[in-house]
């Protein structure tokens, strides 16, 4: 017997960056104004993200290239372990992530690759909240997810292992 399964994620559409809270807002125009600090000097593709913790306080990150490429790391990473290690008492409530191209100023669709969901899944998980996700999307649209779940269904947890 085979059992179909219908697995549900949801998501918002925001019609522009104007129409999300204010305290999204801030969060996502930190998270693009990273992008002047990203170190992509081999893809030029620059990415910035933005956190807001439990406490308030607000913190970026940006994808960090190398020579020898795989030693790279992502945005999202870089701001997750540098909170992660400083910060570590703090719930993570609010992540936005955008990306544009070098020498340009438009923000183009961001979506964060299959490793930093993962990592995303194990500090949501650590911390027992969901962490609430901004992605800029198609035509200054922002998609909002309520939870890690959304991004990454069947998630790898600690509770398999
Ligand atoms: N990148 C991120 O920073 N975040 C993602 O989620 C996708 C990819 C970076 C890695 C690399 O520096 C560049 O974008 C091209 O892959």
């Amino acid at each position: 017997m085979t059992e179909k399964v219908q697995l549900n994620i949801s998501y918002e559409v925001v019609s522009s960056i104007a129409a999300l809270t204010d305290q999204e807002q801030q969060v996502m125009h930190l998270a693009q104004q990273a992008t002047q600090n990203a170190y992509a000097p081999y893809s030029n593709y620059l990415v910035g993200a933005a956190l807001m913790l439990s406490d308030g306080s607000l913190h970026q990150g940006t994808n960090q290239e190398n020579a020898a490429y795989p030693s790279g790391l992502c945005a999202e990473r870089t701001l997750l372990f540098g909170v992660g290690s400083n910060f570590p008492d703090q719930t993570m409530d609010l992540l936005a992530v955008t990306v544009r191209r070098r020498h340009e100023t438009h923000f183009l669709p961001a979506c964060p690759c299959g490793a930093c969901r993962q990592v995303l899944a194990e500090y949501q998980n650590r911390q027992g909240k969901p962490m609430k996700l901004l992605m800029q999307a198609e035509g200054g649209k922002i998609i909002r997810l309520q939870q890690v779940e959304d991004l990454l269904p069947f998630m790898f947890t600690k509770d398999q292992l």
